[in-house]
């Protein structure tokens, strides 16, 4: 599979078979992932992993947790600005779209749009979850480089026939993730991953997406 390939091939998995990913697949991925950039090669990174009853824990937590007061609305780092702007906005309302008609979810069917949103904390039901930790010290650039090892994560694991749905979702379970985990205070989850085997008989895992084009994309500039 050449990188070209492995790019345009990767796409968010949302529905996993419980085949379970043997750790020295898993190994082997990040092995090779820890060579992605960081500015000044800092690696402010840290990766937790979880299968087995490690991972039925983490689940059982989110699961309890949601619509409790603990559950943070108001994060110190949240994922989106309050009110997105165009044409962003559109772009996020397309996607839900997309989605939930692959789900064969109405719009008006909202216990069953919050229903698909919480399986994001059963992991879509993969059998491992990573959870890409941060310090909360760190710059704004450093966000960025984690984003390179997430991808890179991605593409290795497309390059093994694996499949994986990036997770800020877990990004409302900090405070319960952190106590989880036992990280240090200046620690924190950034975001989740959910890995395994794609179940490619569920049509969420093979709906059209849609990108901006190159131009849109890019300026090009004394060319
Ligand atoms: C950092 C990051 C976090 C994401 N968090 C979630 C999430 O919590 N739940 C989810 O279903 N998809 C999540 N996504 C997937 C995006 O919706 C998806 O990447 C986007 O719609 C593009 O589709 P594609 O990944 O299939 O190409 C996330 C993606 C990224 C890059």
């Amino acid at each position: 599979m050449t990188v070209t390939e492995a790019v345009r091939r990767r796409r968010s998995i949302r529905a996993f078979l419980p085949t379970p990913v043997a750790e020295t697949t898993l190994r082997e991925v990040l092995d090779a992932a820890r060579w992605a950039p960081s500015g000044s090669n800092i690696q402010a990174w840290k990766i937790i992993a979880v299968a087995g009853a490690e991972r039925d824990a983490v689940v059982r937590m989110a699961l309890e947790s949601m619509g409790t007061p603990s559950m943070t609305s108001k994060d110190e780092f949240p994922i989106y600005p309050p009110d997105l702007w165009e044409p962003l906005r559109t772009r996020r309302y397309t996607l839900a779209e997309d989605m939930y008609r692959a789900l064969g979810i109405p719009r008006e069917d909202k216990p069953a749009r919050l229903r698909h949103v919480a399986r994001n904390f059963e992991l879509f039901g993969a059998p491992v979850g990573l959870f890409f930790v941060i310090d909360r010290r760190v710059a704004h650039g450093q966000w960025a480089h984690l984003g390179m090892l997430i991808q890179t994560v991605a593409l290795l694991l497309e390059e093994r026939g694996l499949g994986c749905c990036m997770q800020e979702a877990w990004a409302q379970f900090r405070p319960q993730l952190a106590a989880r985990f036992g990280l240090p205070p200046d620690e924190m989850v950034y975001c989740g991953m959910a890995v395994g085997h794609p179940d490619p008989a569920q049509p969420v895992n093979a709906f059209p997406r849609t990108r901006i084009t190159v131009d849109e994309l890019a300026e090009f500039r004394g060319f």
